[in-house]
């Protein structure tokens, strides 16, 4: 007896194959966006309808859960801004700042969103400060696995007006602070098994401009001194990298710009995307570099500056 296929020839029976192979595509299709679909809900931000990065993510979308983190400068701005995201993606956070009362409110908010929060007084520039900082941390998370190393100051001054005095303070916030800072942590990240540490340096770090000496040179040796710490400390999978934010809307740039954004038009320094940043903009690169999705990235620089350096 002919079989079907067998009377109803060659040209019949090529449609039934094409329909068998479309079907195992569309069963791939189907399997490769369950599976994709799952990996962004296991790796990408949500957005929570608040609009508060400091509130938990929804689902399983916590991209530092069981981290413990320690930001200097979390009191205002670019820091606050990544205790917020950080606490939403499941890190607790540990605020360091001059600042007390600042410092506690950002405190107070991220627990009041169902966060993990600790304010500890922190001034940087003390080796001391950061000994009782790190302790305190360890005390009460049960480990550090991540720094950011964010606070800093500016001063304006070109070279001629800089005095001695103004520029030993800013090299000693900036990049000082970032040395004991980055001595107090490696021994508990060590205990940990590895961690990941994000120095915040500047577009300034980068290039000069017509303003500032102090802040170029303190920015620069942050660049170059996260690179020696990620040589040193690669084999213990210690990563450092470094931020180079452009002009971001914090109290700083205010300082900085008291005629309200001339710098962002400045003649060769103007910003081609056209606006300063936000400080959540920064924030989401820094997590990106806290987070265990960075874990092949050690010693480099990420720039976030609407595009400025690149011209
Ligand atoms: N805002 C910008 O345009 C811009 C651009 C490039 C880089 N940055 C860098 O980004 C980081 C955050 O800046 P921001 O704009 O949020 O500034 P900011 O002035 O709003 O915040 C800086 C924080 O650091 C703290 N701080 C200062 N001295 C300290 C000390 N000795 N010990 C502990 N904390 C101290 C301050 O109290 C403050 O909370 C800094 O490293 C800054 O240099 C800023």
């Amino acid at each position: 007896m002919r079989t079907a296929a067998a009377v109803l020839g060659r040209h019949a029976r090529a449609p039934t194959v094409r329909g068998f192979y479309a079907y195992l595509e569309s069963v791939a299709r189907s399997i490769l966006l369950i599976g994709g679909r799952v990996l962004q809900s296991r790796c990408l931000p949500s957005e929570d309808p608040s609009g508060h990065p400091g509130r938990r993510a929804r689902g399983d979308a916590v991209r530092l859960e069981g981290k413990v983190a320690l930001i200097s400068g979390g009191a205002r701005g670019m820091g606050a801004a990544e205790a917020r995201l950080f606490a939403g993606q499941g890190a607790a956070v540990v605020i360091g700042d001059v600042l007390e009362e600042e410092g506690r409110r950002v405190e107070a908010e991220i627990v009041e969103a169902g966060g993990r929060a600790l304010f500890v007084r922190l001034d940087v520039t003390i080796e001391a400060d950061w000994t009782r900082a790190v302790a305190e941390t360890v005390d009460r998370f049960g480990a550090l696995n991540v720094l950011v190393n964010n606070a800093a100051i500016l001063r304006t001054e070109a070279v001629l007006e800089t005095t001695e005095e103004t520029w030993d303070s800013v090299m000693s916030v900036n990049a000082k602070g970032v040395f004991l800072g980055t001595k107090a942590a490696i021994p508990e990240m060590r205990r940990a098994g590895g961690g990941s540490i994000v120095n915040i340096s500047s577009g300034a770090g980068i290039t000069g401009s017509r303003q500032s000496a102090a802040y170029h040179a303190s920015k620069g040796a942050v660049r170059i001194f996260t690179k020696a710490a990620a040589v040193q400390y690669a084999p213990e999978n210690i990563r450092v990298n470094s931020v180079h934010p452009g002009p971001i809307d914090t109290d700083m740039l205010a300082m900085s710009d008291p005629a309200g954004g001339t710098r962002l038009t400045e003649p060769g320094r103007e910003v081609p995307l056209g606006r300063p940043g936000r400080p959540e903009e920064v924030a989401y690169g820094v997590l990106y570099l806290a987070s265990d999705e960075s874990s092949y990235v050690t010693g480099s620089e990420l720039v976030i500056d609407g595009g400025r350096t690149a011209q």
